[in-house]
């Protein structure tokens, strides 16, 4: 069975799309900011966890000069919880870029910082009617099984076959429903398992499926078990107030979490006596343990050993130059400044009997 031709996948895909099509924020007004900011969320997270952030940073940024006049902070605090905050520094860098014109072509898009060949052919094709390519693993899945394409997709040639299949199934005419057809199937029909295929409006011309590959396809590489490693946290606690600490450029650069950092031989007792000494808090008679976190990010499973600490109320503001950027005593509660996933969980472990 041979590939079908890419008209006539158009010629199906696109009537389906406009018939099934879910009604998600970003498709009510897809200005270049929206579909930017939308496509930036979207990459690693799912639709129902982007919705609501999407509502709040639109609200606050309607366009990416409001974006570009805001804070790093700020920014990052909306982005509070997505997680892979790069993405949200990205997209204020992005906005300050476009402060001399939003571009329109793939390739001035793709000049924008943090904007690769997907977001530059999504935002192209959904904004601009531009008939480009947007590659996301949904579409991956989609073209691979329809054609019932078994090589590697994240190779070289597989990426440039993906990309140039997609391209010819584009058309200006259509441009946004082919790209956001593409993604609507992979999402609610093409899943990853038993996919919905009495759904496709693809049945009767899917490779994988009358050669009975469906679960083979995309030939995707093993994944590899993220690292384990571990680490050691101190909650410090100073009456209502904790201590909390921001962190350099880097691994969740800008957010801020109490004071941790990796302990590779598992003596937490002795590295959270370290960790306080080091963020200049000497006493550490107090120090004790509280419970344990597991955070994984995209290639390391971290535990952290966390443990209390409370010290007088007239305890400074202690500064650890060269370890955190700035720290600072915040209402347990409501700690006002951008917290990561993590942080939150630390924070989690400590108890009601905690404060004070
Ligand atoms: N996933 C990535 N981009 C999307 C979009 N525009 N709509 C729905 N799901 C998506």
């Amino acid at each position: 069975m041979r590939p079908a031709p890419a008209q006539a996948l158009r010629g199906s895909l696109v009537p389906w799309y406009r018939s099934v099509a879910r009604d998600l924020p970003w498709r009510q007004d897809p200005s270049p900011w929206a579909v930017l900011v939308s496509e930036t969320m979207l990459q690693q997270t799912r639709v129902d966890t982007v919705v609501p952030y999407f509502h709040r940073f639109l609200d606050r940024f309607p366009d990416a000069a409001a974006c570009a006049a805001a804070s790093e902070d700020e920014v990052l605090g909306l982005w509070q919880g997505l997680g892979y905050y790069r993405r949200a520094r990205f997209l204020h860098a992005a906005a300050k870029a476009a402060q001399a014109g939003f571009p329109e072509t793939v390739q001035g898009l793709r000049a924008l910082p943090g904007v690769g060949a997907y977001t530059a052919g999504a935002v192209a094709s959904i904004a601009f009617g531009i008939p480009a390519a947007a590659v996301d693993g949904n579409v991956e899945r989609v073209i691979c099984r329809v054609d019932g394409f078994g090589d590697d997709p994240r190779r070289a040639a597989g990426r440039r076959h993906l990309q140039a299949r997609v391209e010819a199934i584009q058309d200006a005419s259509v441009a946004s429903e082919v790209t956001q057809g593409l993604m609507e199937l992979g999402a609610t029909v093409c899943s990853p398992q038993r996919p919905d295929c009495g759904a496709c409006p693809w049945r009767a011309v899917c490779v994988a499926r009358h050669t009975d590959r469906i679960e083979a396809l995309p030939n995707l590489p093993a994944r590899k078990k993220p690292v384990a490693v571990q680490g050691t946290a101190v909650v410090v606690m100073r009456g209502e107030q904790v201590l909390l600490a921001r962190r350099p450029p880097g691994l969740l650069g800008g957010l801020w979490e109490p004071p941790w950092q990796p302990d590779p031989a598992g003596e937490t007792a002795g590295v959270a006596a370290l960790l306080a000494a080091r963020v200049g808090l000497p006493a550490t008679q107090d120090l004790h343990p509280l419970g344990q976190v597991v955070h994984v990010f995209t290639h390391r499973r971290l535990t952290l050993t966390v443990w209390g600490m409370a010290v007088s109320t007239d305890v400074p503001t202690p500064v650890a130059p060269g370890f955190y950027e700035a720290m600072a005593w915040c209402p347990r509660g409501v700690p006002g400044v951008a917290l990561s996933k993590l942080a939150h969980r630390i924070l989690g472990v400590v108890g009601d009997g905690e404060s004070g």
